[in-house]
């Protein structure tokens, strides 16, 4: 239990004790004391004063005198500032902490709390590659998922691949009249980037046959519909609905390529599902939901046909939900997927990691689903995340593409590469070492990078910045890891056994509390990330925590400390810091190497 919510009992019976005041848990609050004051945590009196009719330093007095009399184990001292009680805690409080969880790699972990959750996340489209976008996407959705697990919740994460539509339908024409039938295979091309090319060329020559048409008196509009490629690419999607063999055959020739493209992708950054979904499947359910609405009158019908449901009381708009050829929207797969979802996993509570251009989207799926009645509609919840831009204010590369996920990750273990060999420290490593070593430093840098801002805030990707090895960085963070696993290795080569050894030392220096007290929150740090769902707080965890190990570890030594039982204590230190950082690192999905 976090010493915080040890406190709070502690409090609430000498409020009892010595002014029969009941409070509730929700007028309480503790936090760590600022540093500018003495003490190590602090609660705020003021909710107290007026029921009380004390003065806030009247009651901090008697409190404060009351705390430390009851509990001297816990408490050494008091100070009384304006309306805040800093409480001192003992070193022996802390000494025992570190005796008690420092060799346990769960610790912050939660048992079964029998709450099942979802998580779906990445979703592409299947018509064009990965982007720096989607990496932010499956970073975000994977660390959730994990961190969710951590705390005891069942987690399902799933994909939605939206597999059908016009987009892919360009790709698929494009390639059928310029294709020769070349394949990923016959180019030595990975899959989905064979296919992305041939949407990236469809665009270039709807836009040559729009010149034309242009030149010819017609306007902008006009061209990109009446476009000969951009008619065949309906006539597809026409053809697709209908079911007609040849083009059936062809989308699945197409989709494979792309499937095969993304699980290697998938494989490389570490994705996974337990399930993806298709929209070629999700899509009929959507109809299903279109009739039931009209059934429950939550939508109507107008005369052409279309099917729409009017928010306008809930301060949205009027939104339709199915064409008047009776086509379905994006919408509406997505309520037939919700219901499918929640009839196959039946969660409390059903999260969509999906780019903040969504926001009205989600809000009108949650609010549709909860006027049918779909179960489980209150437990949706659209994790938003910010566009991410590269440092020169743009999310596209000088050659107008966006920035590919491959190559971004291609580039960083470059990087990597180049910044290990300038350290020089990993000479006696195998060539296939190297190259894990590399990959767990390039992945650890974007993943890290990504994941340390809010996940709604915009955000500038510096890949030079994110590799830094002294910056705010994953790198920063392994290395901080590597370093304190040779300072064990030493200690075990030295034979030194310091889980034997009694840590009696109840005084401790500053620097030693410091990164203990740090230690100690960081099952509240997880709480937090839970709660608002948010891996950013754990990233900026770790960092400090990594710091604060950097900072003690310059000023003390540990292996030539000033008694044995300082060197057992400060040694305990390294390796509970150790397992603190692996351990929220793993949440993040990066891996921590023993050496670098
Ligand atoms: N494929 C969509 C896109 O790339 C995202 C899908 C999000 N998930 C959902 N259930 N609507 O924008």
């Amino acid at each position: 239990m976090s010493i915080i919510k040890e406190i709070k009992p502690l409090l609430q019976a000498s409020l009892k004790e010595l002014y029969g005041y009941e409070a509730a848990e929700t007028e309480l609050t503790i936090n760590s004391t600022k540093p500018e004051f003495e003490g190590d945590y602090t609660i705020v009196l003021f909710s107290f004063v007026k029921q009380l009719k004390k003065s806030p330093e009247q009651l901090g007095q008697e409190l404060g005198t009351h705390l430390v009399q009851q509990h001297p184990a816990l408490f050494t001292a008091f100070n009384v500032i304006k309306g805040f009680l800093n409480l001192s805690v003992a070193d022996s409080y802390w000494t025992r902490f570190l005796n008690n969880h420092y060799q346990q790699t769960g610790f912050g972990s939660l048992p079964p709390i029998g709450k099942k959750v979802m998580v779906e996340y990445a979703s592409p489209n299947t018509n064009k590659p990965l982007h720096l976008g989607h990496l932010r996407n499956i970073f975000l959705g994977w660390s959730t998922a994990a961190i969710l697990k951590h705390s005891g919740h069942e987690v399902y994460k799933t994909c939605i691949s939206n597999d059908r539509g016009i987009h892919i339908c360009k790709s698929m024409v494009t390639w059928q009249l310029y294709g020769n039938g070349s394949t990923p295979e016959s180019t030595g091309t990975k899959g989905d980037h064979f296919v992305g090319d041939y949407y990236v060329k469809f665009g270039i020559i709807q836009k040559e046959q729009m010149a034309e048409l242009i030149e010819k008196g017609m306007d902008k509009k006009e061209a990109e519909a009446a476009a000969p490629i951009m008619k065949a690419a309906q006539q597809m999607l026409v053809d697709w609905e209908a079911g007609k063999p040849e083009v059936i055959d062809l989308w699945k020739k197409m989709n494979s390529w792309v499937y095969s493209g993304f699980d290697i992708t998938y494989n490389r950054i570490g994705a996974d599902f337990d399930k993806t979904y298709y929209e070629s499947d999700t899509y009929l359910l959507g109809k299903k939901a279109v009739q039931d609405g009209l059934a429950k009158k939550v939508f109507t019908q107008k005369e052409d046909g279309s099917v729409w449901i009017d928010l306008t009381a809930d301060g949205l708009d009027e939104k339709v939900v199915q064409r008047k050829d009776g086509t379905a929207v994006y919408i509406t797969q997505d309520i037939g997927l919700a219901a499918q979802k929640q009839e196959e996993f039946g969660c409390e509570q059903s999260i969509y990691v999906v780019a903040d251009e969504q926001n009205y989207h989600f809000k009108v799926l949650k609010l549709i689903c909860e006027k049918l009645g779909i179960p489980g509609a209150a437990g949706i919840y659209h994790l938003s995340y910010g566009m991410v831009e590269l440092p020169d204010g743009r999310m596209k590369t000088r050659e107008g593409t966006v920035v590919d996920a491959d190559d971004m990750v291609e580039e960083m273990v470059n990087v990597a590469k180049a910044k290990t060999e300038e350290l020089g420290k990993v000479k006696d490593f195998t060539a296939e070492e190297l190259k894990e070593l590399y990959d767990t430093i390039a992945l650890g840098a974007l993943k890290f990078f990504l994941l340390r801002v809010d996940p709604k805030k915009r955000m500038i990707f510096n890949p030079e910045e994110s590799i830094d090895f002294h910056g705010f960085t994953g790198p920063f963070v392994q290395y901080t890891h590597a370093r304190i696993k040779s300072v064990l290795r030493k200690a075990s080569e030295a034979g030194f056994k310091y889980d034997a050894l009694s840590t009696a030392t109840d005084s401790l220096l500053k620097l030693e509390r410091d990164l203990i007290i740090l230690l100690e929150q960081y099952p509240a740090v997880l709480e937090q990330a839970v709660s608002e769902h948010n891996p950013s707080v754990i990233a900026i965890y770790v960092f400090n925590l990594a710091k604060s190990f950097n900072t003690f570890y310059t000023e003390h030594s540990v292996m030539n400390a000033e008694t044995e039982e300082k060197k057992s204590l400060r040694l305990r230190m390294a390796s509970m810091t150790a397992n603190v950082i692996a351990s929220g690192m793993g949440l993040l999905g990066i891996r921590v190497p023993e050496r670098m």
